[in-house]
């Protein structure tokens, strides 16, 4: 398991790595700070906001739905994002090709990043992990590795590896969100954009039944891996990747002796929110 939960208190998991070529962008482009959006338990805008802070660049975040107090939107706040509620159709014509024109009127000196650090450069920026886990084999004694597992949303960070490994290595994206989420989609235009094959990973379901919905099954199996494994894990995303692969694996998924590397892309923070369903997994809340 690769552990991105680790690199950081904050800006951890999978979005330091999409959100530092947006850094590195704003930087030479003259950009003051950064625009994106998400919902009110976002991990990305929460690692945004938190980079906003600690390297003081002014960081907007607009925000799905209707104002609430959720413990990631007070971070935002506290950490000086200044927030915009869209309401939930507002926030829907955030693929309109227009979305970001009043937007960027309003805040000329800011560099917008779509949902989730989504996009090529986000997908570049991932792009590393592959040389960092291959430093690290020798120290599990593991000569090679035979494929990827790691959660999807907008499949940015699993674009990035599929780019990485140029055709080498499998990436297996379980999805964390239903299929009309477009993340196919997201992840064919990365590719196309980058100018290579749309191959190299295969997609799997694995959001039970939609995004952020929680059953007693998830819950258990997330306390008992936690157990297990001396790790944290949360249930929107890095639980339900994990446990697609088990269920996989006794499937026969993969052969006996396969190495698979397992990407925990972090999103701890947004735990919180579920912490009253994971602690009571018998009366799962569905959300
Ligand atoms: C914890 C966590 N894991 C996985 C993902 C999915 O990453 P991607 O959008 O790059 O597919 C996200 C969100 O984007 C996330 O917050």
């Amino acid at each position: 398991m690769l552990r991105l939960d680790l690199i950081d208190p904050l800006i951890s998991g999978n979005k330091w790595f999409k959100l530092a070529p947006y850094l590195a962008l704003a930087a030479e482009s003259g950009a003051a700070g950064l625009i994106s959006l998400g919902g009110a338990h976002s991990n990305h805008l929460h690692a945004l906001a938190a980079a906003g802070q600690r390297f003081a660049f002014p960081a907007v975040g607009l925000l799905r739905g209707e104002p609430q107090d959720t413990p990631t939107v007070r971070d935002l706040q506290a950490w000086g994002m200044q927030l915009h509620w869209l309401g939930y159709g507002g926030y829907r014509a955030r693929n309109k090709p227009d979305f970001w024109t009043a937007w960027q009127q309003r805040y000329p000196h800011l560099l917008a990043v779509g949902e989730g650090g989504s996009g090529l450069l986000g997908a570049r920026g991932c792009m590393p992990l592959r040389q960092q886990v291959r430093a690290q084999l020798s120290n599990i004694g593991w000569a090679d590795y035979d494929a990827w597992w790691l959660a999807a949303g907008t499949g940015t960070t699993a674009a990035g590896l599929v780019l990485a490994e140029a055709g080498d290595k499998p990436v297996f994206a379980a999805l964390a969100v239903p299929g009309d989420h477009g993340t196919a989609g997201q992840i064919a235009r990365v590719l196309a954009e980058a100018g290579v094959a749309d191959q190299g990973y295969h997609l799997l379901q694995a959001c039970r039944g939609g995004f952020a919905r929680m059953d007693a099954e998830l819950l258990a199996f997330m306390a008992q891996a936690e157990q297990a494994g001396s790790l944290p894990l949360e249930p929107l995303y890095t639980a339900k990747a994990l446990l697609a692969l088990r269920e996989e694996t006794e499937a026969g998924y993969f052969a006996r002796g396969s190495r698979v590397v397992f990407v925990h892309t972090g999103g701890l923070q947004g735990r919180r929110a579920t912490q009253a369903d994971v602690d009571q997994p018998g009366g799962a809340a569905v959300n």
